[in-house]
């Protein structure tokens, strides 16, 4: 049922969707790899779509750890309030992660210790990528990570402008196969991170 959904929004909206399936469960275990989740407090999902990595989020999270998900998607947006409506610190966004900054103070979240993105880079606008990407730097923690998904190699170049590192894994368990890029900063490479 949640694959015909992807399908159809895929179908509507092919640029924002950016993927005919949702992400399989070996994706999202390795989306879910690098994070330190006894010291995260904040952590923020962008394009959550249909919940695959969300749910991970949510088993793993300590019960205090904020969760923001931002979904542009009017459809995906309804179905996440429905699946998650009885989780506790989970807040759900119905706007773009262009608007980041915006988002953040609406909820009061100081700062973010990971952006878990599923944004397709590959196909939304370039003046959107930036923004986000842009956006995000600023305001997560000076440790923090921004961890998102690609299916090629293609747009890292792109990507690694607004960070300092980038550590690639691969996960052949997906369909298709995707890279996971961890993108962070350098301790020294920045002065002060987001505060409310
Ligand atoms: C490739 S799908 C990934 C969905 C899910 N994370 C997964 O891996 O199965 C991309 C998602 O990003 C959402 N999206 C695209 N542009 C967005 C934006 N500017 N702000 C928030 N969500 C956006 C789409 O609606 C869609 O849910």
């Amino acid at each position: 049922m949640k694959r015909l959904l992807f399908l159809f929004q895929y179908i509507g909206k092919p640029r924002t969707v950016g993927s005919i399936l949702p992400s399989s469960r070996f994706l999202g275990d390795k989306m879910m790899e690098g994070i330190d989740f006894k010291k995260a407090k904040y952590i923020i999902e962008y394009g959550p779509g249909t919940g695959v990595f969300t749910k991970k989020l949510l088993e793993k999270r300590s019960p205090e750890t904020i969760i923001l998900l931002v979904e542009q998607n009017k459809e995906f947006y309804s179905l996440l309030k429905e699946k998650f409506k009885d989780e506790r610190n989970l807040f759900i966004v119905y706007g773009s992660a262009e608007n980041i900054i915006e988002h953040v103070r609406e909820y009061g979240v100081p700062y973010i210790d990971y952006v878990i993105s599923g944004l397709p880079f590959a196909s939304l606008p370039k003046s959107v990528s930036t923004k986000i990407l842009l956006e995000s730097s600023k305001i997560l923690k000076k440790d923090g990570e921004f961890i998102t998904f690609q299916y090629t190699m293609y747009k890292k170049k792109f990507i690694k402008q607004f960070f300092t590192k980038i550590d690639v894994k691969r996960e052949l368990r997906n369909v298709p196969p995707a890279y996971v890029f961890s993108c962070s900063m350098s301790q020294n490479s920045r002065e002060e991170s987001y505060g409310v």
